[in-house]
């Protein structure tokens, strides 16, 4: 953690923090499970947050090998089930007052970047209406390598004229809080310890994030 570093910019993970749009994954992936047989439950699931596509599909997977192309048809059904969900969501499932948090933080002069590994970031930001609040947006087309590795947050940090040490970077996903460690930037962790304990900060909830505590703390 890099303390002595001033907080200028933070990079905010989509999926799980700004939105909950978890549970539309899980039941897009759970049709493909039952309609192509294959093994998936709500444990499963938990394995897939932060994860990209096919990365996902291969974690549901397991070992078996299933040729290439079948693994793309299976993906685009996927999304396309999920993105059928999305045309649903609008400005009501931006979770716990986050909007009200980012509207603040912006007017304080901090620079904001949403680093997400969805290729359907850009979707979700338009259907919540607050593309407009983000200085950049990283997202699953952005670079080739997902969380844990840290190109992602790396990325973001290029795009707001930022340092890394400068950055802090809220996540509920394991491989996301690995990913922003990777990229030396502070993190907070959002979810219980066993998911996100290597943070440097945690809080159960996005409801309890507290930003005043962050740029004290870290
Ligand atoms: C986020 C979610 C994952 C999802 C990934 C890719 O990180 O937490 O569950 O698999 O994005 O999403 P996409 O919209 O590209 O399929
Ligand atoms: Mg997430």
């Amino acid at each position: 953690m890099q303390k002595q570093t001033k907080i200028k910019g933070f990079i905010f993970d989509l999926d799980g923090v700004i939105t909950d749009t978890a549970e539309f994954h899980y039941k897009s992936w759970q049709k493909l499970a039952d309609e192509e047989d294959l093994f998936f439950n709500r444990e499963v699931n938990e394995k897939l947050r932060g994860v990209s596509r096919m990365e996902s599909l291969n974690i549901i997977l397991a070992d078996q090998d299933i040729p290439a192309a079948k693994k793309k048809e299976w993906t685009d059904r996927k999304n396309e089930y999920y993105q059928k969900y999305l045309t649903e969501i609008s400005k009501a499932d931006i979770l716990d007052n986050m909007e009200a948090k980012l509207e603040k933080l912006k007017a304080e002069g901090y620079k904001l970047a949403v680093g997400s590994s969805s290729r359907n970031a850009k979707k979700v930001l338009k259907q919540l209406k607050i593309t407009n609040l983000f200085d950049i947006i990283a997202d699953g087309n952005s670079v080739e390598r997902a969380k844990p590795a840290p190109d992602l947050f790396l990325y973001a940090a290029q795009g707001l004229g930022l340092k890394a040490a400068e950055c802090v970077v809220l996540e509920d996903a394991e491989s996301g809080v690995e990913a922003a460690l990777a990229a030396e930037m502070r993190v907070i962790g959002l979810g219980p310890e066993s998911r996100v304990g290597k943070a440097d900060l945690v809080y159960a909830n996005v409801s309890e994030i507290n930003f005043e505590e962050i740029i004290k703390k870290l």
